[in-house]
């Protein structure tokens, strides 16, 4: 490990933070950095979790690997985060953390969700994955909460391909901390190997020509478990925690790190950019949009839509070469099926299973948004 690089990295990371290099964890992905701050919590079996049933898969997976249980709550249909009338009435003798999400880049309520917490003594994490270098009332995403953790994957405010880190400020929590980073493993050379071809096909031969024809090959060869996908197949069809899977940040991480973040101050323009051209469009059209009001801390790292007949709308975005995303078209994304095992029960969920048949999410790194506002146009009749 490059001690150099790595603390140059975690300052200019602090540095968004409003805080030091010393508050800043590195880990081989986001998930990886709750599982840390899970275990710094001294989470496990018979504790409950409390998060949005809104979320990605690993989400709840860091929690079910320590014993504990995942309770969910239904969302705000304007926010996409947990309601926070819904996260009061789930609190209850056993439970040790609220997480709150910063979903496609939007915070909320972050400040009352951890005064909630502080008067039952419960912990709180923000999952910041989508919202680094976005705000909340003017305070960094992440700062509000006792600790918080972050994602660099491929999609996420900027890139290391695979990564994520957690920051923490509170001396007890650094501590444990400490202790649980003791058992963290080194990354094998076959995962920087993958990484490093990843990050040579990714920048050298994906081209706009044949971004559609090897977005189709990655995905079969990240099904297939040769070449590092987001999420194992493992990790999407049960709660058995993969092997391996609790390690620390490759210096080649480290190093592509720095050299993306260099792009996220002209990104995160970008995307409030494009943000606001289409909500333009939708407030326009009378079609469902984001609140103007929240534009000031919206990270905007996706644009959600909503849409009828979504399989139809993929269709036709496909065949237009549209890249549309659908986080999350499941209450806990990408699963389609048996959430019980998650302890996910849909009825109880009404809000976040409308939202998650009808969402979409539509690029806002683009530089040239035309032929997407175009798209729209050509899909009118199925926005919701
Ligand atoms: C809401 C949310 N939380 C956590 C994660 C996990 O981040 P990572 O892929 O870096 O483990 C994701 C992943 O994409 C996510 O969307």
């Amino acid at each position: 490990m490059n001690k150099s690089l790595e603390y140059q990295y975690k300052q200019q990371l602090a540095s968004y933070l409003d805080t030091t290099a010393d508050h800043i964890y590195l880990y081989y992905k986001g998930r990886v950095a709750l599982y840390a701050i899970l275990q710094a919590m001294q989470v496990g079996k018979g504790d409950e979790v409390i998060l949005p049933a809104f979320t990605c898969v690993v989400v709840p997976n860091a929690i079910k690997y320590l014993g504990a249980t995942p309770v969910y709550v239904d969302i705000d249909p304007h926010t996409y985060n947990a309601d926070i009338a819904g996260i009061e009435k789930a609190i209850s003798p056993r439970t040790k953390v609220i997480i709150c999400q910063n979903t496609f880049g939007l915070s909320s309520n972050v400040d009352a969700i951890h005064r909630l917490a502080r008067q039952h003594h419960i912990y709180t994490i923000e999952d910041c994955t989508h919202g680094f270098g976005g705000t909340y009332k003017g305070k960094p995403n992440g700062t509000y909460c006792d600790a918080a953790f972050y994602s660099t994957q491929w999609n996420k405010p900027f890139s290391t391909g695979v990564g994520g880190f957690a920051f923490i400020q509170d001396k007890t929590l650094e501590q444990n901390l400490a202790l649980v980073n003791s058992n963290l493993e080194q990354p094998a050379i076959k995962d920087t190997m993958s990484l490093r071809m990843l990050y040579f096909v990714r920048e050298k031969i994906l081209s706009d020509k044949c971004y559609w024809h090897m977005i189709s090959l990655y995905r079969w060869l990240s099904r297939h478990q040769l070449v590092q996908g987001s999420s194992s197949g493992m990790e999407i069809c049960s709660v058995a925690q993969p092997n391996h899977y609790f390690k620390a940040m490759s210096d080649a991480q480290i190093k592509k790190g720095l050299q993306n973040l260099q792009t996220l101050p002209h990104l995160m323009q970008l995307r409030k950019h494009n943000a606001r051209l289409y909500n333009d469009y939708l407030l326009k059209h009378n079609k469902t949009f984001v609140n103007p009001q929240l534009f000031p801390d919206h990270a905007f790292l996706k644009f959600p839509v909503l849409v009828k007949q979504r399989e139809r709308v993929l269709a036709l975005a496909e065949k237009q070469h549209i890249p549309l995303g659908e986080w999350f078209c499941s209450p806990i994304h990408p699963v389609r099926e048996n959430w019980e095992t998650w302890n996910l029960h849909a009825k109880d969920f009404p809000v976040a299973m409308e939202k998650s048949r009808q969402i979409l999410n539509l690029p806002t790194d683009e530089k040239n948004i035309e032929k997407i506002l175009q798209f729209l146009d050509n899909i009118n009749e199925f926005l919701v």
